[in-house]
């Protein structure tokens, strides 16, 4: 009867499909998904109430070899690369399913017997979730609404159907049930849908972007596809710095930062400035030596008239002042703030300064102030909060705060949890500001384990990042610092050997891409 159910499923989809859409291969992996999610639920019931785990894992095992079975076929049966190139296997995802679905076991109040029960009610329930993806695949008109309308049927049989008798009367109602069974079909989803992250955050959700150096992207095809199918939002990586880009007074290189700022026009994806005053690094030594603070002044208000006057009303946001902070290994100073030149000379009204010229010299630009290791509470993120307050009150132009989140590496071997990062970048939207993650990598380089146990770590770490950006509602966008492991900068500005980004050396979608995936589609659910 299943498979008919199944079958049924995906050819209702193939009917809506319009012709020349893409190829049946993602909905047959949803269906599939949607079979497992159930399967895996009503096991891990029978196992909280029986306790057999050896049941249990043959349970698991047996989805896991039909996940696979089945999404190898539907890939090899695919009319287009896309969904053959997907490299989620059956069995990855089934282990991540499986470990989704014990941890929502885990989650939940009450006795064995009311855990097991309420499992086995959320196993239907799970598969219509996930199949309410399939209408969306094929893009049909109104597939959200659908979308929208099988949730409000689950959220009224999630009321109807959680168990009394095995709960005592008592036991999880709806309100905490329901996060448990999205967060288990979200997974599901993250892995079987092949739309990628731009299609996902298309009609909702953060802008997802990408920090590229140009001729990383022109000399590599598979990235520049990688990067137009993924990235709503580009950020230049070093081009737009002082030096790369004012190397010399009078001596202005354009063309790499031009190139950036074009392409993504061209692919309609918005571009963040990235940076017009850094005291630490890459910044010329004419600067460096300024004698004066007029002199300095002038140079400041040269380069940021002509850098942010040349991209003035295509630039979305521009971090006018980069990490005024002392960097999270520096000595700390006197008053909290870098030792920089600009500090030095003209003192900490620099970044004020630096502020009233950017909007003079492009008003569109949303203009912000970024800084690492703020995701965490503590004197660091306090002083900068503290900054943060100061040019509000002093009436600077400031309209939001970039969290690089290099996390793992910043603070050292630090991974704060989503409901940590949610807090942090709350303090600083309810002072009516921006915010968003605008360097995101996760280093596992401090971190013990195997590596495929790291990258299983790192795959549900990006999901908690994600998420709690998508539930700050000023939490904008999410930049993850370059796309490939093969391009990071952990790797040419430590020489270290790190995997701290989405995708592989070999651009195969790591967990971390999956977890993205996982987060986004969990907060299009609940309907963020
Ligand atoms: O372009 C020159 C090249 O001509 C020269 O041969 C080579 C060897 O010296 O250096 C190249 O410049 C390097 C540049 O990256 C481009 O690869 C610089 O030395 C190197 O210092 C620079 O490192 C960048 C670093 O910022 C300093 O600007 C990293 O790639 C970049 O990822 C990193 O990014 C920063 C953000 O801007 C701010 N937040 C922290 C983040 C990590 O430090």
């Amino acid at each position: 009867m299943r498979i008919l159910t199944v079958l049924l499923c995906v050819a209702t989809v193939l009917a809506s499909r319009p012709a020349g859409a893409a190829p049946p291969c993602d909905a047959r992996k949803v269906a599939a998904a949607a079979r497992a999610c159930g399967e895996l639920l009503r096991g891990e019931g029978r196992f909280a109430r029986d306790g057999d785990a050896m049941r249990r894992a043959r349970r698991v095992a047996l989805a896991s070899d039909r996940l696979a079975r089945e999404w190898t076929a539907a890939e090899a049966a695919a009319v287009d690369a896309t969904c053959a190139a997907f490299s989620a296997s059956g069995v990855d995802t089934a282990d991540r399913l499986a470990a989704a679905v014990a941890d929502a076991g885990a989650s939940l109040p009450g006795s064995a017997r009311c855990r097991g029960a309420v499992l086995g009610t959320l196993a239907p329930l799970c598969r219509r979730v996930v199949r309410s993806e399939l209408p969306l695949l094929g893009d049909a008109p109104g597939a959200h609404d659908d979308r929208q309308l099988v949730l409000a049927r689950v959220r009224t049989s999630l009321g109807r159907a959680l168990p009394r008798t095995e709960c005592g009367g008592g036991g999880p109602g709806a309100a905490d049930v329901e996060p448990v069974l999205l967060r288990v079909a979200a997974g599901a989803l993250g892995d079987a849908t092949v739309r990628s992250l731009r299609a996902l955050v298309a009609d909702a959700g953060p802008e997802i972007g990408v920090a590229i150096e140009p001729n990383e992207v022109a000399s590599d095809p598979v990235y520049a596809a990688a990067l137009d199918r993924e990235a709503t939002s580009i950020t230049a990586e070093n081009v737009m710095k002082w030096g790369p880009i004012h190397p010399a007074p009078g001596t202005w290189v354009f063309g790499p930062a031009d190139e950036v700022v074009a392409r993504a026009e061209s692919q309609g994806q918005r571009v963040r400035g990235h940076t017009l005053v850094w005291g630490a690094l890459q910044l010329p030594a004419y600067v460096e030596n300024a004698s004066d603070a007029d002199t300095l002044r002038a140079m400041m208000a040269e380069h940021i008239a002509t850098v942010a006057g040349r991209y003035a009303g295509r630039i979305a946001q521009w971090d006018v002042v980069n990490e005024p902070l002392p960097g999270s290994l520096d000595p700390p100073t006197a008053d909290g703030l870098d030792d920089n030149v600009f500090r030095r000379l003209i003192g900490p009204g620099y970044v004020a300064e630096a502020l009233h010229l950017a909007r003079a010299a492009d008003p569109a630009a949303k203009l912000y102030v970024n800084e690492n290791g703020i995701e965490v509470p503590g004197p660091r993120q306090d002083r900068f909060f503290a900054l943060v307050q100061d040019l509000l009150a002093a009436g600077a132009p400031l309209d939001g705060v970039g969290f690089q989140a290099h996390l793992g590496l910043i603070p050292i071997g630090q991974y704060p949890d989503e409901a940590t990062i949610a807090a942090s970048l709350r303090r600083f939207a309810d002072l009516g500001l921006s915010v968003e993650l605008t360097e995101l990598d996760v280093a596992l380089v401090f971190r013990v384990g195997d590596l495929p146990s790291r990258l299983a770590f790192q795959g549900g770490y990006y999901r908690s990042v994600i998420a709690a950006c998508a539930t700050v509602p000023d939490c904008a966008g999410v930049t993850t610092w370059g796309l490939s492991d093969r391009h990071t900068w952990l790797r040419s500005f430590f020489g270290f050997t790190d995997w701290p980004l989405p995708f592989d050396d070999d651009w195969r979608r790591k967990p971390a891409y999956f977890g993205m995936r996982a987060a986004l589609l969990e907060a299009a659910l609940r309907g963020d």
